[in-house]
């Protein structure tokens, strides 16, 4: 008989957390050269599952072979030296130190002399980083980079040891799709290697998408292993979900959950005003279209930065301040302030909260008031300008009301000194003084305003001025003018012209 033995072979394997049965009697094996999904309901004990594999809890009873080989316990640094490289379900980085450090912890490269061959250790983690497709600053401390930098360096680090089986505990949910479609590339790249993964998800597409073989947890019991071939997708997620109930029901709450989803994501992204959804530890994870195009059209990918990353580059001030009413979970508005492309924006910030209160994140608001604050500084500027103009005119009146009076007197002289030298400079002062006349005129029809408020007037006053203004023209033509105040309503005047 052509048996080929499974790498890793559980045969009635119990796990317990003290007094809690996390696994009761699982059987499960992975071949050579296969991707076997691992699904389950929520706590149904894949991660248990998995954590055995890597060393990170051992079993009360049952038998596991490795390679042919009954191993009682594997300790983490051993898994890892017998070439299994784990991703767990929660990140399991050290924050403080930089990408090398992460990845050559308790794995450093030393000399024959015992010196740490920190060239080679760099190297080595550019490489692993360039084989996933990651550009990322080496020497920063990983806190400095975003969630799913983190978690690529997490990756690298279970390469680093070239392993023959990779387990990936439910990545899809922490990273970015662009990320994923680099992950997708690794698994494929390092099945045709005839290297085995194990890949737990809720995500049946993904399941679907490259796994062989798929075994069901459910309650710390293995359902069932069934080839990816003789299973829909309406199947497995029967079997693995018990609330399953039956195929129309299940597309109908799924129709209706789908349209649900989508009405929720259509709602935020469209809402007029910019909105970005940040996860507790700061980092974008909804962006809609508002906010996008605030943003530089190009830079599609805000999801999974940092929010002080994301601001940076846009908003020249208050990024500080910003940042901390987020840490701090607090309210804060921001108004009017100078944004990129001499835009400028209004900032809301709103701390989020679950059902129980807990703060789960934070909204950020941006609205583009660019269009309003230029026209109120429009409005402003125009004020100033109508009021520069009616001092002008106010100027001009009172220059003309003087430059009337020398007139008359210059009338009054002219016959006095008819054939004289005298008659001679007082025409010439009667040009000079029709050309200021002029250009009072110019000015007055300059900053005339063209449409006035309707207001009330009282007209005899508004003809006093007017008589005054034109009396020693009509005087000099021989109009005599003659006018009566005729009080008709008490309130008003009325007066007569002749
Ligand atoms: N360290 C622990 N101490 C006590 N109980 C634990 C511990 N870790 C897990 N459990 C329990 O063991 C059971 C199986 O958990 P496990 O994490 O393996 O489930 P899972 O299938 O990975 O679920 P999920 O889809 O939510 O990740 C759960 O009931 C869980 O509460
Ligand atoms: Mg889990």
């Amino acid at each position: 008989m052509n048996h080929i033995e499974p790498l890793i072979s559980l045969k009635k394997v119990h796990v317990t957390y003290e007094s809690f049965k996390a696994l009761n009697g699982i059987d499960f094996d992975l071949n050579r050269g296969e991707i076997h999904g691992l699904v389950g309901e929520h706590r149904a004990g894949k991660s248990t599952m998995v954590k055995l594999l890597s060393g990170a809890v051992t079993k009360d009873s049952g038998s596991f072979i490795y390679k042919g080989k009954e191993v009682e316990s594997f300790s983490p640094k051993s898994a890892m030296k017998n070439g299994i490289g784990i991703i767990y379900q929660d990140l399991n980085i050290i924050p403080s130190i930089n990408a090398v450090e992460n990845i050559f912890s308790g794995q450093r490269i030393v000399s024959t002399f015992g010196f740490l061959k920190s060239k080679e250790m760099k190297k080595k983690t550019k490489s692993l980083l360039a084989s996933l497709n990651m550009d990322i600053n080496i020497d920063l401390p990983l806190s400095c980079l975003t969630k799913q930098e983190q978690q690529m360096v997490e990756i690298a680090k279970a390469l680093s040891l070239d392993p023959e089986i990779l387990i990936f505990d439910e990545i899809s949910s922490r990273l970015t799709p662009t990320e994923m479609e680099k992950i997708y590339k690794l698994l494929f790249d390092f099945k045709k290697k005839g290297k085995s993964i194990i890949y737990i998800s809720h995500n049946m597409d993904e399941i679907f998408r490259f796994a062989d073989r798929v075994t069901i947890l459910q309650d710390g019991h293995r359902i069932g292993t069934e080839g990816i071939k003789d299973l829909d997708k309406i199947k497995l997620m029967k079997l693995t979900y018990s609330f399953v109930l039956s195929r129309e029901e299940l597309e109908k709450d799924n129709m209706e959950l789908y349209l649900l989803k989508k009405y929720n994501e259509n709602i935020i992204k469209n809402i007029p005003i910019g909105v970005l959804i940040l996860d507790k530890d700061k980092q974008v994870s909804q962006v809609n279209l508002s906010a996008h195009k605030l943003f530089n059209p190009g830079e599609n990918d805000l999801a999974g930065k940092g929010i002080s990353n994301v601001l940076n580059g846009h908003l020249k001030d208050n990024i500080h301040e910003i940042t901390k009413a987020i840490e701090q979970m607090s309210e804060g508005i921001w108004e009017d302030l100078q944004w990129s492309e001499n835009r400028i924006v209004t900032i809301k910030v709103f701390p989020l909260h679950d059902n129980s209160r807990i703060f789960i994140g934070s909204i950020l608001l941006l609205e583009d008031v660019s269009q309003e604050y230029y026209f109120n500084d429009y409005l402003l500027r125009s004020e100033k300008i109508a009021s520069v103009a009616e001092l002008a005119a106010g100027v001009a009146h009172e220059i003309n009301t003087p430059l009337s009076v020398i007139h008359n007197y210059i009338d009054l002289l002219k016959p006095k000194y008819i054939d004289s030298d005298t008659s001679e400079k007082l025409y010439r002062i009667e040009n000079q003084l029709s050309m200021i006349s002029d250009i009072i005129g110019g000015l007055l029809s300059f900053t005339k305003i063209q449409s006035l408020p309707s207001k009330q007037l009282d007209i005899t006053e508004l003809v006093d001025d007017v008589v005054l203004l034109i009396q020693h023209k009509i005087i000099n033509k021989n109009i005599h003018l003659k006018w009566e105040k005729i009080y008709r309503i008490s309130m008003f005047r009325e007066m007569k012209i002749a």
